[in-house]
C-alpha cells in the first residue's frame, strides 16, 4: 500500500477527486518561505530549511505514489551564493545529510536522482554525495527527481549557447542546425519534458530565474503557504486545479 493508502482513502479524507489519467507528467517546485517560516517562530533561518527538508521528503514520496514521472526542485539558485556564508554552508550540510539519510529509501522506491545547474562550483564533499546518489539510482525508472543546484535559467541558457558555439566553431553543425530542439538538447536535462505545472510556495508571483526556457507553456500555481508547511494535500490541490485549467498552448 502506498502512503496515500489508495485513491478511495484520498476521497474518504475529504481530498479532491484527481483524474489519474490526466496527471501532470512534470511538476516543478519553487520551495520558498523557509526563512520566513522560521523567523515567524523566532528561530534561525536554518531551522526553516531543516523543516523544508521534511516537506521535501513528503512531497517526493507523495509524487512517487501518485505516479508523477518528473519532479524538479529549486534547491539552490545561482543567486543564493549571495546569502551569508553560514546559511550557504548550512544548506550544503543539509543536502549532504539528506542524501546520506534518504538515498537508500529513494532507491528502494525506484526514484532516480539527477541534478540541473552547474554543480562544479560545489565543495568536494557535496559532489561526492551527489555522485553516489546519481550512480546508485541511475537505473531506476520510477519518479525522476531533478534537484536544481547552483541553478539559474539564464546561466543554463548561456551554457547551452556556449556548447552550441563550440559545435559551430568545430564545423560539427551549421547555423541552419540551430533550432528549438538543438537548444533543448543542450540544456541540463534534455530528456525531461517541459513542466506542466509549476508550484511556488511563499506567495511571490515570480519565476526567480527558474526553468526560463522550459516554462513557456507551464501552468503556474502559487500558494501563500511557506514551504515547510506544504503537505501532500496542497500538492493534490495544485494538481486538481491544474486538471481544471484549459491549456491552449497558444491555439484556440
Ligand atoms: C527558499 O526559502 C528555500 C531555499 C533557498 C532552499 C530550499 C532548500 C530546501 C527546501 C532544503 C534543502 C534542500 C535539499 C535538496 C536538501 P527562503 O530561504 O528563500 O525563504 P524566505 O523567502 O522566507 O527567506
Amino acid at each position: 500500500m502506498n502512503m496515500l493508502g489508495n485513491n478511495n482513502e484520498l476521497k474518504k479524507e475529504g481530498q479532491l477527486n484527481l483524474d489519474y489519467d490526466k496527471l501532470p507528467q512534470h511538476i516543478a517546485i519553487i520551495m520558498d518561505g523557509n526563512g520566513r517560516w522560521a523567523t515567524m517562530r523566532n528561530m534561525p533561518r536554518t531551522v526553516g530549511h531543516r523543516n523544508g527538508v521534511k516537506a521535501l521528503r513528503n512531497i517526493i514520496r507523495t509524487s512517487s505514489d501518485l505516479n508523477i514521472k518528473y519532479l524538479t526542485l529549486y534547491a539552490f539558485s545561482t543567486e543564493n551564493w549571495k546569502r551569508p556564508k553560514s546559511e550557504v554552508s548550512a544548506l550544503m550540510k543539509l543536502l549532504i545529510e539528506y542524501l546520506r539519510k534518504e538515498i537508500g529509501d529513494l532507491n528502494k522506491n525506484n526514484v532516480k536522482i539527477n541534478t540541473i545547474g552547474d554543480i562544479t562550483r560545489f565543495p568536494e564533499n557535496v559532489l561526492h554525495e551527489i555522485n553516489i546518489a546519481k550512480s546508485l539510482t541511475n537505473n531506476n525508472n520510477g519518479l525522476n527527481v531533478n534537484i536544481a543546484l547552483n541553478y539559474g535559467g539564464r546561466d543554463e541558457i548561456v551554457r547551452a549557447i556556449k556548447k552550441i558555439g563550440q559545435e559551430l566553431l568545430t564545423n560539427n553543425i551549421t547555423i541552419n542546425n540551430i533550432n528549438e530542439e538543438l537548444i533543448n538538447n543542450n540544456l541540463d536535462a534534455p530528456e525531461t519534458p517541459d513542466p506542466d505545472l509549476l508550484i511556488r510556495t511563499g506567495g511571490e508571483y515570480r519565476l526567480s530565474n527558474f526553468l526560463l526556457w522550459q516554462c513557456a507553456y507551464t501552468e503556474f500555481w502559487v500558494t501563500d503557504v511557506y514551504w515547510p508547511d506544504f503537505t501532500e494535500n496542497h500538492l493534490i490541490q495544485a494538481i486538481y486545479d491544474f486538471q481544471n485549467r484549459n491549456r491552449r498552448f497558444g491555439g484556440l
